[in-house]
């Protein structure tokens, strides 16, 4: 007759949560967003777009050169409702005003408001502790990803300047 033994037992009980766990991480990091930049617009005509994210938009002006400072940058971070809101990806700085519903204060990105938080773009992550300019530690695939990003953005929102005193990166990289 088959009988279970106690160490099998002791086993599953060990083994079924911890994969249930694992599977649960994974699908919770599947779904997080990830920028379209990856589409080409050939894939784009051949199924509808049933993206959660802003669609592209077609009424963008021509990027602006101004310059600003990681000092002055933090005046844009959404706190003063009579300044514009600006987020800042490898430098180059985005108005990103239209979408204070994501962006303005206590919203869920505005950590990347009012300054150059491309590291933790590029790592997906929302930890204030990543949200720096310096993304030379990224891996190739979140180096991909920052980069996806910053084609969304630059495709959804008007580019007003750039980034002139960003701290060096900690170490040399060739993903510039
Ligand atoms: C499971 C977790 C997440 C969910 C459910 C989620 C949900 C969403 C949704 C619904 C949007 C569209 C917002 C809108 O257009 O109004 C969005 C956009 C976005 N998400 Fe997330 N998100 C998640 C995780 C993350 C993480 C970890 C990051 C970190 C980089 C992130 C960064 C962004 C960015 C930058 C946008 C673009 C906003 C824009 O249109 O400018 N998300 N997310």
């Amino acid at each position: 007759m088959f009988t279970i033994e106690g160490p099998v037992i002791y086993a599953l009980l060990l083994i079924v949560p911890v994969a249930l766990l694992l599977s649960r991480r994974r699908s919770i990091k599947a779904s997080a967003p990830k920028p379209l930049a990856d589409e080409t617009d050939k894939e784009k005509e051949q199924k509808p777009a049933k993206s959660i994210m802003q669609p592209p938009r077609d009424d963008l002006v021509a990027p602006k050169e101004d310059p600003y400072t990681v000092e002055q940058l933090k005046a844009f971070d959404g706190s003063d409702p009579s300044k514009p809101i600006y987020v800042a990806i490898k430098g180059t700085v985005f108005d990103v005003s239209h979408k204070t519903d994501v962006y303005g204060p206590g919203k869920s990105y505005n950590l990347f408001a009012g300054k150059d938080a491309s590291k933790a773009l590029g790592m997906s992550s929302l930890k204030p502790e990543d949200a720096i300019s310096d993304y030379s530690t990224l891996s190739e695939g979140d180096m991909k990803t920052l980069n996806d990003w910053h084609t969304f953005f630059t495709k959804r929102y008007n580019i007003v300047g750039r980034v002139v005193d960003l701290p060096p990166p900690s170490v040399p990289t060739s993903n510039m």
